[in-house]
């Protein structure tokens, strides 16, 4: 028995951390709850199951395999199969997202995350978001290589987290509200590349590069203090901090940086790349008044899409 489901996931900043936190280092990301990949299951006469992505101009076929596809919507499907040890059922899955690809705000695990989740209901299962958290990461490892895991972890839990590679999940509270402008410099840069690219640094200097990605690490644990104590501008501070470490790592572009700097110019209290880098979205702390003059000053430095978002609450 076949039920209409719906699944669904949020996107994702990283506010510290990215790419020291490959390396064992903690970093800090939130989910960006307003924007969301949806997939709806329902019923088809096929007798087999597809995933149908118009956004991706594509249709996933799936049907009967021994073989774990390297596909990753075929493969968060079987793998979510598997876990019940249930046949391929005959359902379509379409997908609907929010989320732009490649930009640093986690798509790949927020498909996967909504794609698992209309599945387990379609056949009538739940899947506890520790199950869910295993199987999105197992799918990471074919989008991103060496995944730390952030990206399945905070998108399943739906909560900001301080996160260390094989340590258990740390969930934080904020009891002050903290406004953040995201914009996207609209270029397409896949995970693997600039994670790949650091790699090769490590390989080639690896005492300066260590020397980076300790320092990032340093910053971040600061940061989560600061969070908590909602010392804004030293949150600010210390993600600029954090941008011109990133930038020795070689994996912010003029783009990001333009961004950046135009943010930092416009009173800003800091400014970093979220995520992977090289393209992809920057992220600005600001005043609560000063979200929508910001958001207009970075569309017209050449952003090709701004949002805001705010993270925790007044006390
Ligand atoms: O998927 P992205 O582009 O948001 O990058 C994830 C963060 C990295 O630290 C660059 C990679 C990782 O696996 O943690």
């Amino acid at each position: 028995m076949i039920s209409a489901f719906v699944g669904d996931a949020p996107a994702k900043i990283i506010l510290f951390g990215e790419h020291a936190v490959v390396y064992g280092q903690p970093a800090i990301a939130a989910p960006v709850t307003s924007l969301r990949v949806y997939a709806s299951a329902s019923e088809n006469s096929l007798g087999y199951l597809r995933v149908i992505a118009n956004e991706l101009g594509s249709v996933y076929t799936i049907t009967q395999s021994e073989k774990l596809s390297e596909k990753p919507l075929e493969t968060i499907c079987q793998l979510t199969l598997r876990h019940f040890n249930r046949p391929i059922p005959a359902v379509d899955l379409k997908l609907t997202s929010e989320i732009p690809i490649a930009s640093g705000l986690g798509s790949g695990a927020a498909i996967s995350a909504a794609l698992a989740r209309a599945l387990a209901g379609a056949i009538g299962e739940s899947l506890s978001d520790d199950v869910l958290n295993t199987l999105v990461y197992e799918v990471e490892k074919i989008h991103h290589g060496t995944p730390s895991g952030i990206d399945n972890t905070v998108i399943v839990y739906e909560q900001p987290i301080r996160y260390v590679r094989d340590e258990p999940i740390q969930r934080i509270t904020l009891n002050h509200p903290f406004h953040f402008v995201i914009a996207d410099t609209g270029i397409h840069a896949p995970t693997y590349l600039s994670v790949g690219d650091v790699r090769k640094l490590m390989d080639k200097s690896p005492e300066t590069t260590r020397n980076l990605i300790e320092k990032i690490g340093s910053i971040t644990d600061y940061a989560l203090e600061a969070l908590k104590s909602a010392d804004i501008s030293t949150v600010g501070r210390l993600m600029t901090e954090n941008h011109r470490l990133l930038q020795s790592l070689t994996v912010s572009s003029p783009e990001l940086d333009h961004l950046t700097d135009t943010a930092l110019k416009s009173g800003a209290f800091g400014a970093k790349l979220s995520g992977g880098g090289r393209g992809g979205n920057m992220i600005a702390l600001v005043e609560s008044d000063s979200v929508e003059s910001m958001k207009a000053t970075l569309k017209s430095a050449g952003a090709y899409r701004v949002m805001d978002m705010t993270l925790g609450n007044d006390s």
